[in-house]
């Protein structure tokens, strides 16, 4: 089937970088002789056929926003056979041939699902902050929430410093450890509990004991904020019922980390992406995310972005440890 027009989406949390990426997509496709249907709310907004023609004019002046011009939501009528059919019933009705969906896991999910009962060619954009598909190095939006903690943790360490506090400061990542433990070495921080290892060890008890306030009589522990870690909260309870003698505080950082303009490193990833992702589609490619590795673009099956965990990379905790002393 030729693809005569493209459809675009963004769907569950939003992440910096996601506009840069509805920009790439609608250029490319439109340079490549597409023409381009923007979808508001993500499926939502299929299902509830709020599709509007996109012209290169509609992507100007938002490379540098942060959020989606789109809009995006978590759709659970999506997840419903009766709601996949009218979403494809509006794809018809536009003449979309084509759809990219620009999201995370769950996102990538729908995508995936949609695919195999209707004949859609979909290509998915990896865009979330946690960093948590398999087969990409980098997903849209990460780079800027790590650069957001790495402001955060600048700011509390004054305090934690000042008043010789230990400080958990919990970070989003859904069941992912990237932010926790990158944030943690990009900040300076002592330690990250991250979900990828709670199971092996009981992080808490081994950062005390190993003496971690040897030399200095503040510290800063990245959480991630799975359930897992036991979150902030649950860790500086413990602290307080088992270690009495630190004063203990918690921030949570929340939403503020998903928010603010994209950092070059995002536009960037987010720019590529989207132009990789019209090629993909010229080439006859379907079901597919596009991925980075090693910095060159590459086709990660759905099957495989999604199915799979991503491991975190060991050797981060063994230099987090070192320069902690
Ligand atoms: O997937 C992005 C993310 O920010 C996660 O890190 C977090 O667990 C979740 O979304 C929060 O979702 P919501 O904004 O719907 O509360």
């Amino acid at each position: 089937m030729e693809i005569k027009t493209i459809g675009i989406l963004t769907s569950g949390g939003d992440a910096p970088g996601m506009n840069a990426a509805i920009r790439s997509v609608t250029r490319s496709a439109i340079f490549s002789g597409f023409k381009v249907k923007g979808i508001y709310r993500g499926y939502r907004g299929l299902i509830d056929d709020e599709v509007a023609d996109f012209k290169t004019q509609n992507v100007s002046n938002i490379i540098q926003q942060g959020g989606t011009i789109l809009k995006t939501a978590r759709c659970k009528e999506f997840t419903t056979e009766e709601g996949r059919k009218r979403a494809f019933e509006v794809m018809r009705k536009h003449e979309i041939d084509a759809l990219v969906v620009v999201g995370g896991d769950g996102s990538l999910t729908g995508a995936r699902q949609f695919a195999s009962e209707f004949d859609v060619p979909i290509v998915g954009l990896p865009g979330t902050i946690d960093n948590d598909l398999y087969g990409t190095d980098h997903t849209i939006g990460y780079d800027t929430a790590l650069n957001t903690i790495m402001w955060c943790v600048d700011r509390i360490r004054d305090t934690a410093s000042s008043h010789e506090r230990l400080f958990f400061i919990e970070v989003m990542g859904r069941n992912a450890g990237f932010l926790a433990l990158n944030g943690a070495i990009a900040s300076g921080a002592e330690a990250a509990i991250i979900p990828e290892i709670s199971t092996e060890v009981d992080q808490l008890a081994e950062l005390i004991q190993n003496g971690f306030r040897k030399s200095k009589n503040s510290s800063i522990v990245l959480v991630a904020e799975s359930p897992v870690t036991g979150g902030a909260m649950g860790l500086a309870e413990r602290v307080r019922n088992e270690y009495p003698q630190y004063d203990t505080r918690v921030t949570i950082l929340g939403h503020l980390q998903r928010g603010g303009s994209p950092t070059a490193q995002d536009r960037i990833l987010a720019s590529r992406m989207g132009a990789a992702a019209v090629d993909a589609l010229l080439e006859g490619q379907r079901n597919i995310m596009i991925g980075d590795r090693n910095d060159e673009i590459v086709y990660v099956p759905f099957n495989k972005a999604i199915k799979n965990d991503k491991p975190i990379d060991r050797e981060l905790l063994k230099t987090l440890k070192r320069l902690s002393i």
